[in-house]
């Protein structure tokens, strides 16, 4: 019987297995019966961004955390796909860090060039499963939310690729009930033009709080302060920008802080980071983690260890993002169809184990970035993915992260090269800081496209470029 394979969520990560498996298709093998569920209405994931907050037209929480005005946060050069370059999809070179609608766009184009969309069933949400260890058989219950439709299907397989970066996680401060102002989740922000002329908060000291905080630094917000728990980011902030340990509580407008310190707000932003949530699964198959850059219990960071039909992509912290779902999604379609053997259970056991104490003993962001590439190179030794040189790839985050050290406003108007293509980003037309048009057109097209939306910063550096 031809084997049955089970896709919960269309973003990158379930692009990434549909794309694996028509690639073998491609190559002449025979796949599976494949099924692909994605509650939204297209596919992308946290790229398919909304306006939406809270519940979406269907009552079902909005996944996107994404924003107007969001620049990818680290070096394109880092995430291409080496079976679909840049250069591919674009025709032309650009800058290192695209704004969301560019990045959304290439990764819509290589699947769209793969007609795989004929597997995915859209405004689908996945309700319930169940598995029988007799039959060695899942049971998902899934909803189409267009008709409120319930349907059962019967896998064989199941890839679990709904993403860890949706549902917040939101602890309690003290007073923060009477606070008057703004106060919000950075899964619900969506812009900071709100924050021009206010003194903002920030709770946090991770990606989101840098780059929010930079955000309303940048639409003219009056001060910045984060708030960090366990470290500040130490970055060489502009002016107005302070870090502060951490909340202890609120009196009114006033946050009072562990140091001793308080200051008084117009609003806060609580970027405490997310939960790993899936409300479709039962305990004994759900993960349970921190935002980890190896999540215990996946042998290979990808297969469940007490039950190997069930498979988890992109549930780690990310250095890498696309080509890191590419490789666990040809590791796991390889596992799947037998090409790949699984060792028994306790020297999967022992793999884990290995990576954990690796992970614990990592003593800063540079050998972060190192694990993460060893981590890549097992899984694409493994398949027929396409290589690439995961070395350069490490030393782009090592020269990305000195780039933030050095202007943590300017580090994303430098360029890298290619290790796919081997082609060097060019400058952009427009500082990050000053440009604030962030649609694919003037991206690519450049800044004489709709002068009239940009601030007279934008104009002024975009005349002087020409
Ligand atoms: C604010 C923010 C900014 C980011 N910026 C960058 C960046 O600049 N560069 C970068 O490389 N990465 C960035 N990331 C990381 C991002 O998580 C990855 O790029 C990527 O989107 C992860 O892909 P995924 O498919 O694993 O998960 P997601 O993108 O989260 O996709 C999961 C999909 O599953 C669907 N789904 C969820 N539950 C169900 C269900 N029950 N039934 C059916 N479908 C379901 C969702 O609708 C969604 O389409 C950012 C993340 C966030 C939160
Ligand atoms: N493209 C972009 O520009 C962009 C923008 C935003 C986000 N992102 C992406 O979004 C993803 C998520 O990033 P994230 O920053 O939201 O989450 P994160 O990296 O998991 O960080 C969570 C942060 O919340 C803090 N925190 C958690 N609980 C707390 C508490 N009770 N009190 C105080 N602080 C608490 C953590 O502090 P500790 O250090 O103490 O644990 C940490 O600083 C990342 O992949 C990131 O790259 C990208």
């Amino acid at each position: 019987m031809t084997l049955r394979v089970g896709i919960i969520g269309a973003g990158p990560s379930g692009m990434a297995q549909l794309r694996a498996f028509e690639s073998a298709r491609k190559n002449g093998a025979d796949i599976p019966s494949i099924m692909c569920f994605e509650k939204q209405d297209d596919w992308g994931g946290q790229w398919n961004s909304s306006w939406r907050t809270g519940l979406d037209a269907y009552g079902e929480p909005v996944h996107t955390s994404m924003y107007r005005h969001l620049w990818s946060n680290g070096p394109k050069e880092c995430l291409e796909f080496s079976d679909y370059s840049f250069d591919e999809h674009f025709g032309q070179a650009f800058s290192s860090f695209p704004p969301r609608a560019v990045l959304f766009d290439y990764i819509k184009g290589r699947v769209e060039k793969s007609d795989v969309r004929k597997y995915v069933q859209f405004n689908t949400v996945a309700r319930h499963t169940s598995y029988n260890p007799a039959t060695e058989e899942f049971t998902l219950t899934v909803e189409d939310l267009t008709t409120g439709t319930t349907a059962e299907h019967v896998f064989d397989k199941l890839v679990v690729s709904t993403g860890h970066f949706a549902f917040p996680a939101v602890p309690e401060f003290e007073g923060i009930n009477s606070f008057p102002g703004d106060l919000l989740h950075a899964h619900d922000f969506r812009g900071a033009e709100r924050f021009a002329g206010k003194n903002l908060l920030m709770i946090g000291s991770s990606y989101s709080a840098e780059d929010i905080g930079m955000q309303a630094h940048k639409m003219g917000a009056a001060s910045v302060t984060f708030s960090y728990r366990t470290a500040p980011m130490g970055f060489d902030w502009p002016e107005n920008t302070v870090e502060r340990s951490l909340v202890t509580h609120f009196e009114g407008r006033t946050a009072h802080f562990l140091d001793g310190t308080k200051g008084e707000f117009d609003a806060v932003v609580l970027c405490t980071g997310y939960q790993h949530k899936y409300p479709f699964l039962p305990s004994d198959l759900s993960l349970k983690s921190k935002n980890v850059l190896y999540p215990g219990n996946l042998y290979k960071g990808v297969v469940w260890q007490q039950n190997t039909n069930l498979f988890y992509l992109g549930a780690q912290d990310q250095y890498y993002t696309f080509n890191m779902f590419d490789a666990q999604a040809w590791f796991a379609r390889d596992v799947m169809t037998g090409k790949i053997e699984l060792p028994s259970q306790q020297a999967r056991e022992a793999d884990i184990q290995l990576w954990l104490e690796r992970l614990a003993a990592l003593p800063d962001h540079n050998a972060e970035a190192d694990f993460q590439s060893d981590y890549l190179r097992e899984l694409i030794d493994a398949t027929d993915y396409p290589p690439f040189d995961l070395d350069a790839v490490s030393q782009l985050f090592k020269d990305w992260m000195g780039h933030k050290e050095s202007d943590i406003l300017g580090y994303r108007d430098m360029v890298h090269r290619s290790v796919v293509t081997g082609t060097m980003a060019t400058k952009h037309h427009t500082r990050w800081l000053n440009a604030m048009d962030d649609s694919l057109d003037r991206y690519l097209n450049g800044p004489s496209q709709d002068v009239d939306t940009g601030t007279l910063a934008t104009v002024t550096e975009e005349l002087s470029t020409k």
